[in-house]
C-alpha cells in the first residue's frame, strides 16, 4: 500500500508569505489545507486574487475561511487529519497598527496562535512551524541579531505577541514534545507584497508621481528578504531533522541596507526620482535590523537573492498587476 503524504495545514494563505509557501508546496505536489479569515487589514482584492491562483489547483489544494480565533471550526477541520504538519502564519501584522489597534494583535496572535497549538498538540502534528520576527530582538544593540541575543525588550505590541509566542511554543514542546519551529523574518518583501509595508507604498507612489513619506532621514538598516527565499526556507525548515523539540531560526538576507539606499535601488530600477517627504522616526521603529543567518545557512543551506534580483522582480510584478 502506498504511504500517506504529510499534509500540509497552512494558516494565513490568503496572505502576502503564506501565498507563496501554498504555491511551492503545490508546485511539489504536496496536499494542502489553507485557511484565512480575509480580513480587511489591507487590500481585500489582492487577497481573493492570490488564493484564486491556489485554487487553480483542484486536487491538492483545499481553502477554508476561517477564523483562527475559532476553535470550533478549526477542530472539525484538524480532527479529519492523519499525517499533517502545521505552518502557522495568520496573525496580525504591521507595526505601526499595533499603536492604534493593540486588540487585534491580542486576538489573532495570542488566542489564535494558542488555538492552532493547542490543536496541534490535541491531533499530534508532525510538526508545528511558525512566523516570529525580527521585531523581538527590540533594543538589542548587538548586530548582527543572533538567535541567542537578548529578546526581553521588545518596543511595540506586536514584537511582545511575537516573543510571546516563542515563549508559550517552548513550554508546549517542553511538556508535550510537540516538534517546534520559530522561524524569525526579516523584512520580506517580493510579488502579491503587503500594500502597508514600504517598499510596495515607495514603488506606488514613485510611479504615480506623489511624495513618499520617508522616517528618521532614511537612516533605517533594514536586512530586507525576498519573499520566495523565505517561502522556501519554511519548508526547508519544516524537514528540519535534528531531535530537538524547540528551535528558533532567523531567516534574513544578512545583507541590511540603508532605507535611503533602498529608495537610489528602485529609483534606478523605475528610472525616476522620488518625491521625498521626510519624517521623524515612529514611535515603536526599530532603528535596524540585521540577521546573524549563519545557524539557518549552515542546517539548511539556504540561498538569498540580491535586493536589486529581488526589487527587479517586484517592480515586475507591480507593473504587470496593477498597469495592466
Ligand atoms: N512580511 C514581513 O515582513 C514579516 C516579517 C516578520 C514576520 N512576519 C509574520 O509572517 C506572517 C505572515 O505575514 P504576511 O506578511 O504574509 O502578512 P499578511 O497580513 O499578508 O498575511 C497574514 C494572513 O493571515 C490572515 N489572518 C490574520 N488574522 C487572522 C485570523 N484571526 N484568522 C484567520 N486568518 C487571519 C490575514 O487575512 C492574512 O491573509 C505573520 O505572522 C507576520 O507577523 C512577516
Amino acid at each position: 500500500m502506498a504511504k500517506k503524504k504529510t499534509v500540509y495545514f497552512v494558516t494565513g494563505c490568503a496572505g502576502f508569505i503564506g501565498f507563496h509557501v501554498c504555491k511551492i508546496l503545490l508546485e511539489k505536489n504536496y496536499k494542502v489545507i489553507g485557511i484565512d479569515n480575509i480580513n480587511n487589514y489591507y487590500d481585500v482584492d489582492l487577497k481573493i486574487n492570490r488564493l484564486r491562483i491556489l485554487k487553480r489547483n483542484k486536487i491538492n489544494f483545499k481553502f477554508c475561511k476561517v477564523d483562527i480565533c475559532n476553535f470550533k471550526k478549526l477542530e472539525q477541520i484538524l480532527i479529519k487529519l492523519d499525517k499533517f504538519k502545521v505552518i502557522h502564519l495568520a496573525a496580525q501584522a504591521g507595526v505601526r497598527y499595533s499603536l492604534k489597534y493593540p486588540k487585534a494583535y491580542i486576538r489573532s496572535n495570542l488566542l489564535g496562535f494558542w488555538n492552532i497549538l493547542e490543536l496541534s498538540k490535541k491531533y499530534k502534528a508532525e510538526h508545528f512551524i511558525f512566523a516570529s520576527s525580527s521585531s523581538v530582538y527590540g533594543e538589542n544593540k548587538k548586530i548582527p541579531f543572533n538567535e541567542n541575543d537578548s529578546t526581553d525588550n521588545p518596543i511595540q505590541l506586536y514584537a511582545a505577541t511575537k516573543k510571546s509566542n516563542e515563549v508559550i511554543g517552548y513550554s508546549y514542546s517542553s511538556l508535550y514534545k510537540l516538534k517546534i519551529t520559530a522561524l524569525r523574518f526579516f523584512t520580506v518583501y517580493g510579488p502579491w507584497g503587503r500594500p502597508d509595508m514600504a517598499i510596495f507604498k515607495f514603488t506606488k507612489n514613485i510611479i504615480n508621481n506623489k511624495p513618499i513619506d520617508v522616517y528618521n532621514k532614511g537612516n533605517h538598516y533594514r536586512d530586507f528578504t525576498f519573499v520566495k527565499d523565505i517561502a522556501k526556507g519554511i519548508i526547508l525548515a519544516s524537514f528540519r531533522k535534528d531531535k530537538k523539540n524547540f528551535q528558533i531560526f532567523n531567516i534574513g538576507n544578512g545583507k541590511p541596507v540603508y532605507l535611503k539606499k533602498l529608495i537610489q535601488i528602485l529609483e534606478a530600477i523605475l528610472k525616476k526620482k522620488a518625491v521625498k517627504n521626510f519624517l521623524p522616526i515612529q514611535k515603536g521603529d526599530m532603528k535596524s535590523t540585521y540577521a546573524n543567518t549563519n545557524k539557518f545557512n549552515t542546517t539548511f543551506k539556504g540561498k538569498f537573492v540580491s535586493l536589486k534580483t529581488g526589487l527587479i522582480e517586484f517592480v515586475n510584478w507591480f507593473r504587470d498587476y496593477y498597469e495592466k
